[in-house]
């Protein structure tokens, strides 16, 4: 029997579109309800304990739309706050760090490098997921705090955005041959660390590796929703206009019209 409900994936803010936009592809017959928390952006500079705040009020959010399922579009959000909105939902909720991890290790024959928010990388936690999957350690971990702003503000491939990767970046060129992009903002920025780390080093992010967990975990569930073609809501807290010309740059001309929705404080 098709499972008709929605899968809800959250985020700061367009940063999740990167694997909302993975999701679709892979799942195209899913229903995907997608929040942007655009009112409390960044979450990556905040402590662990407000990010769990504001993480758990986004699922509870998402849980009131009647969700079969719930994906932290957020590397920050999934090593702060995966364990509390684990016990606090009624539904499966999928992080993105262990895929990561997994792709990662799957990739690299040792050193691996990361980058990703201040709150992840002090987190630890893709160390943990790393040696979890059975990887060595992360060599370099450097959180990139300007990344979020530039992808917020659609410079994705800009000259300031590829200075500011040449300075953070340097460190990696010759000490890593894999690097985790441990933003789902990142991705956004690919072309610029690809030239700021130079050629030879594999970069990885979560997306894919978070669709097949998602598929596979609707296959053994038995809540897959064939039938009746997937369709996308996009709601976000705070300026839908500016956030709809982001996000067009991301999802393309079938990019749903945005919605303004409110979560209690
Ligand atoms: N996109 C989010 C992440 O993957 C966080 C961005 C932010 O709000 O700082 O960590």
């Amino acid at each position: 029997m098709s499972d008709r409900r929605p899968i809800g994936v959250f985020d700061s803010g367009i940063g999740g579109l990167t694997v909302l936009s993975a999701l679709c592809c892979h799942l195209p017959e899913e229903r995907f309800v997608y929040l942007g928390d655009t009112a409390r952006l960044p979450y990556g500079t905040k402590s662990g304990e407000t990010v769990t705040r504001y993480a758990l009020r986004a699922a509870q959010f998402l849980a009131g739309e009647e969700i079969k399922m719930l994906v932290i579009a957020c590397n920050t959000a999934s090593a702060a706050a995966l364990p509390a909105l684990e016990r606090e939902l009624p539904v499966p909720v999928i992080g993105v760090v262990e895929p990561g991890a997994r792709a990662a290790v799957a990739r690299s024959s040792g050193a691996i490098g990361l980058i990703g928010t201040e709150s992840t990388v002090a987190s630890g936690a893709y160390q943990r997921a790393i040696q979890v999957v059975g990887g060595t350690s992360i060599v370099r971990a450097r959180a990139c705090p300007l990344f979020v702003p530039l992808a917020e503000e659609g410079w994705f491939d800009h000259p300031v955005t590829q200075a500011v990767a040449s300075i953070y970046l340097g460190e990696f060129c010759g000490t890593v041959d894999t690097l985790i992009l441990g933003c789902t903002h990142y991705p956004l920025l690919k072309s610029a660390i690809a030239r700021a780390v130079g050629g030879g080093i594999v970069l990885v992010d979560s997306a894919v590796a978070v669709a097949e967990e998602v598929a596979a975990r609707l296959r053994t569930d038995g809540t897959a929703g064939e039938g009746g073609g997937g369709r996308v809501r996009l709601l976000v807290t705070d300026a839908p206009a500016r956030i709809a010309r982001i996000a067009a740059l991301i999802l393309g001309d079938d990019t749903p019209p945005l919605q303004l929705v409110d979560l209690p404080l």
